[in-house]
């Protein structure tokens, strides 16, 4: 029977809610949206349990506005701030000879038993590096198979308790009871990367508002994740703080004019006003040159930071394929370049979640990765056998043609509802100037943004990115 999901991001600028099932045709099916501006909540942690609380409360309600049915099942995206990876291992005896759905179980409880799991920590997710059975390694997917001992190779993402008390407590305050959490890099990663970076392997970086969250994959396995917490907030208050001016001009200031690109001609003599904290009746001139060079600090601090971590992990050498950056300051022009060059010219794309069809709004948005990850993860589970925040094993299942990318996003209606939508958004952000916050809003629709390859191989890898 198909069961009603219902998905929450909890981000720090927006808590994105989505409910969903699959169709006869295992195709998902949206069934409302709903999103609210956060407080409460920072650099990925609940920092206030009441208010956060409010906030979900507030994007469930938007989301259940068009529909009825009843939630069976809650899945909420958790932080890699207070998360631990770590690789495991376990092998078990196939007495029949044949590999199934229990023997798979097996192995992988296995790997989580052998696993040294920290006490304050719980267990999020069993993903497998690789499987073997008998002597032939890098077996991708040991179902049906024939031999007389299978092992696997894990990662093990575990979350601190506190942390997941706290998103349950205020989930529970907000009447909601979560039955999945998922990492949200992980999450991220299931929403962007396209068949071919799946296969060879990517690192995906989610910068958001406060917090960049990211995670490796060496071929399809995921084998690392990190966490940094800075993200776009962050340029806001520089922008704030060094030019004197209140946050909402700041924040209008960094998505208006923000631009990584060096040397572009148009900005090296254009001036802005910005209003003075205190005195809003009078403001100052400021070059965009100046204002680019506060934006450019904090980015190139971010993606070094990432750079770093990764070196230091031992990871960088195996990145292969390239970098996928998503989430909300990826909308920032030129950030591809800038990445590209702080990643030593590994190709970079910046990519948007496929946009699942429904009639409600665009999801072709990089702010909503995270959302549509989760309905990925826990309605269409054509990934690896993994065990899920449960323990419980998330079996293989391969839907072919269920979703639907951006090129024909919406249906007549649909269409209708987003043109609203946009309506509803600009009246939104007109009101956010004045200091109304807690409003819905809706993404817009993005651009497609293409890069060059390097080498003769990487020519090739950058095909996908
Ligand atoms: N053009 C732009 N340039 C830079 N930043 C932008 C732009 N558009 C939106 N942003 C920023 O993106 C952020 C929101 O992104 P997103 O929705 O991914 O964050 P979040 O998921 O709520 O936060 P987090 O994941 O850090 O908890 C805001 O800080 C917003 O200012
Ligand atoms: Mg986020």
């Amino acid at each position: 029977m198909n069961k009603t999901l219902l998905a929450i991001d909890i981000g720090s600028s927006n808590v994105n809610a989505v409910i969903a099932r699959n169709n006869l045709d295992y195709k998902i099916n949206i069934l409302g949206t709903g999103s609210y501006k956060s407080n409460g909540i920072n650099k990925g942690v609940i920092s206030n349990i009441e208010v956060a609380s409010k906030c979900i409360k507030e994007a469930v309600l938007i989301a259940k506005i068009n529909t009825t049915e009843q939630i069976d099942s809650t899945v909420v995206s958790i932080s890699g701030a207070y998360t631990k990876g770590i690789r495991s291992s376990g092998s078990v005896n196939i007495p029949n000879g044949l590999i199934t759905e229990n023997e798979i179980n097996q192995v992988m409880q296995m790997a989580l038993y052998n696993a040294t799991i920290i006490p304050e920590y719980e267990v999020i997710h069993v993903i497998p590096i690789f499987f073997k059975i008998d002597d032939s390694a890098d077996v991708e997917n040991p179902l049906n198979m024939n031999g007389t001992r299978l092992e696997v190779s894990v990662f093990v993402v575990t979350a601190k308790k506190t942390a997941l008390t706290n998103i349950q407590s205020a989930l529970k305050i907000a009447g909601i009871t979560v039955n999945n959490f998922v990492l949200d890099a992980y999450a991220t990663a299931i929403a962007v990367l396209d068949e071919q970076q799946k296969k060879f392997g990517a690192t995906v970086i989610n910068i958001g508002a406060t917090t960049t969250e990211y995670v490796c994959y060496k071929g399809t396995s995921l084998i690392y994740n990190g966490f940094i917490p800075v993200g776009s907030n962050h340029i806001t208050n520089d922008i704030s703080v060094m030019l004197h001016t209140p946050p909402i001009a700041a924040e209008k200031i960094k998505t208006e004019y923000g631009n990584l690109l060096k040397g572009n001609e148009d900005l090296v003599n254009k001036k802005v006003r910005t209003p003075r904290i205190g005195d809003e009746k009078n403001s100052s001139e400021v070059s965009l040159e100046h204002i680019q060079t506060i934006i450019h600090a904090r980015v190139e601090e971010v993606l070094t930071l990432v750079r770093n971590n990764l070196k230091k992990s031992g990871i960088h050498e195996n990145l292969g394929s390239g970098i996928v950056i998503t989430g909300g300051m990826s909308k920032l022009v030129g950030i591809k370049e800038l990445a590209t060059l702080v990643f030593d010219n590994l190709p970079v794309k910046i990519s948007t979640p496929v946009n699942i069809k429904n009639g409600y709004m665009s999801f072709e948005d990089e702010k909503m990765a995270t959302i549509v990850g989760l309905l990925l993860y826990s309605l269409e589970p054509n990934r690896n056998f993994e065990l899920d925040s449960n323990k419980n094993l998330i079996k293989k299942r391969k839907i072919e043609e269920n979703i639907q990318r951006s090129q024909d996003p919406i249906n007549t209606t649909s269409k209708e509802k987003i043109v609203q939508a946009k309506e509803q958004k600009l009246e939104i952000e007109e009101n956010s100037i004045k200091g109304d916050h807690n409003t819905t809003i809706l993404p817009t629709i993005s651009k497609d943004k293409k890069g060059k390859g390097m080498s003769k191989f990487w020519n090739v890898i950058t095909e996908w990115f």
